[in-house]
């Protein structure tokens, strides 16, 4: 594994690598790599010939009172678990080579970005997508493996490839969770071990509208409060939103159609600590 930190230089491997017809698959992260940024590598080492791996801390997508100075960076870490799941190329570079003085570009992504994760988080989506452009620009690549996890992020980097006509496949990877349901994420370190078990509370959520579903219930309004309901009454949790979403405009929807697909959204904090979680779920019922 080669570890790059110089955008240009990790262009010109790219660009190589095309010349030499390499299929391309790209993995994006935060870095403090975890059991759910590896399964993406590995979706992406099924699907690609070279594996590239970002690991870049993006500021611009950071509000003024969120975690960037405490977000974990185990750099020496991170280079192990990307050599053992077969990363080819690490790509991590500075903040001064990704926002050199005098930057001056975002994307603004419209109203996908404003609702749910924009409401509490104004501004991150853009930073976000701007990044995520960049390392598009940067890396190359045919495929790009980003996961369910993070959906409203997803929608939003679908919605950037359609508008911007990238010439990328976006590939979706599977939530990866721990035994009690807890998805996987870099910001579970800050949960209390009493925290990491209540907050099991989440999937729980996610199951019981699962089956409401199943039972053919088509009411997702009521569906979604009595979601929240069972997430308040557990302690020491507190729901920020849960609502449905259509699956493809990623649209509030109240009312669910037989064999349609809807994705539930939950963000919720477990003691101090933010998490959020989704389900892509098909209407079973007949519409009441
Ligand atoms: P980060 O939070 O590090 O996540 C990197 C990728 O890993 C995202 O595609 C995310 O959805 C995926 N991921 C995280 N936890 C997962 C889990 N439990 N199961 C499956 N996939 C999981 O998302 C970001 O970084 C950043 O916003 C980024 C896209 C890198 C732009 O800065």
């Amino acid at each position: 594994m080669q570890i790059i930190t110089e955008p240009g230089q990790m262009q010109a491997i790219a660009e190589k690598l095309r010349l030499n017809r390499q299929l391309i698959g790209v993995v994006m992260t935060m870095g403090a790599l975890h059991e759910g940024h590896l399964s993406l590598v590995k979706l992406a080492r099924e699907s690609a010939g070279t594996v590239i791996l970002t690991i870049f801390v993006n500021p611009i997508q950071f509000g003024p009172t969120e975690d960037l100075h405490r977000y974990p960076r185990p750099f020496e870490q991170d280079v192990a678990l990307a050599q053992s799941a077969g990363v080819d190329y690490l790509f991590a570079p500075a903040v001064s080579s990704i926002y050199p003085d005098h930057y001056h570009t975002t994307l603004q992504c419209g109203a996908l970005a404003e609702q749910f994760e924009g409401v509490q988080r104004p501004g991150h989506f853009n930073g976000m997508a701007t990044v995520v452009t960049k390392l598009f620009n940067i890396t190359k690549p045919h495929r790009a493996i980003f996961g369910e996890k993070d959906a409203q992020q997803l929608a939003i980097i679908r919605q950037i490839v359609a508008d911007l006509n990238l010439d990328i496949t976006i590939v979706p990877a599977p939530i990866v969770r721990e035994e009690n349901g807890l998805a996987v994420s870099s910001r579970n370190v800050y949960l209390s071990s009493q925290e990491r078990s209540t907050a099991g509370i989440l999937y729980r959520g996610i199951c019981y509208a699962e089956q409401r579903l199943a039972e053919q219930e088509s009411d997702l309004h009521a569906v979604a409060a009595e979601v929240k309901e069972m997430i308040d009454s557990e302690p020491g949790c507190r729901t920020d939103y849960v609502g449905f979403v259509n699956e493809e405009r990623f649209e509030l929807a109240e009312r669910a159609e037989q064999g349609k697909e809807y994705r539930l959204l939950i963000a919720a904090y477990c003691g101090s600590v933010r998490l959020i979680d989704n389900s892509r779920i098909r209407a079973q019922g007949q519409a009441k």
